[in-house]
């Protein structure tokens, strides 16, 4: 699992290199039927990235200093 989403996280940084605009998505338990007939595979989905041309640019999300969300020792 762990190594998907180094693999996700990658592609994301790749695609944002390329102007492409994508989302992460997990919670596709709700389609995860329609999609293996789609694909037509039988193995377990584990998330999907919708890639586009963002026709939007939303403004930086707030975040939390690097201090508060990490721990050194
Ligand atoms: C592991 C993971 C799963 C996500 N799953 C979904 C999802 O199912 N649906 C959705 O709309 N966004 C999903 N997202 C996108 C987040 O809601 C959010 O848009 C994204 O992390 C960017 O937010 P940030 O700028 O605060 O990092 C997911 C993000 C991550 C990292």
């Amino acid at each position: 699992m762990q190594s998907i989403g180094a693999a996700i996280q990658t592609l994301l940084l790749a695609a944002q290199d390329f102007k492409l605009g994508t989302l992460w998505i997990c919670d596709i338990f709700h389609c995860d039927k329609e999609i293996y007939s789609w694909l037509n595979i039988k193995d377990e989905l584990v998330a999907a990235v919708a890639i586009g041309y963002p026709n939007e640019s939303p403004y930086p999300r707030p975040r939390k200093l690097l201090d508060k969300v990490v721990k050194w020792i």
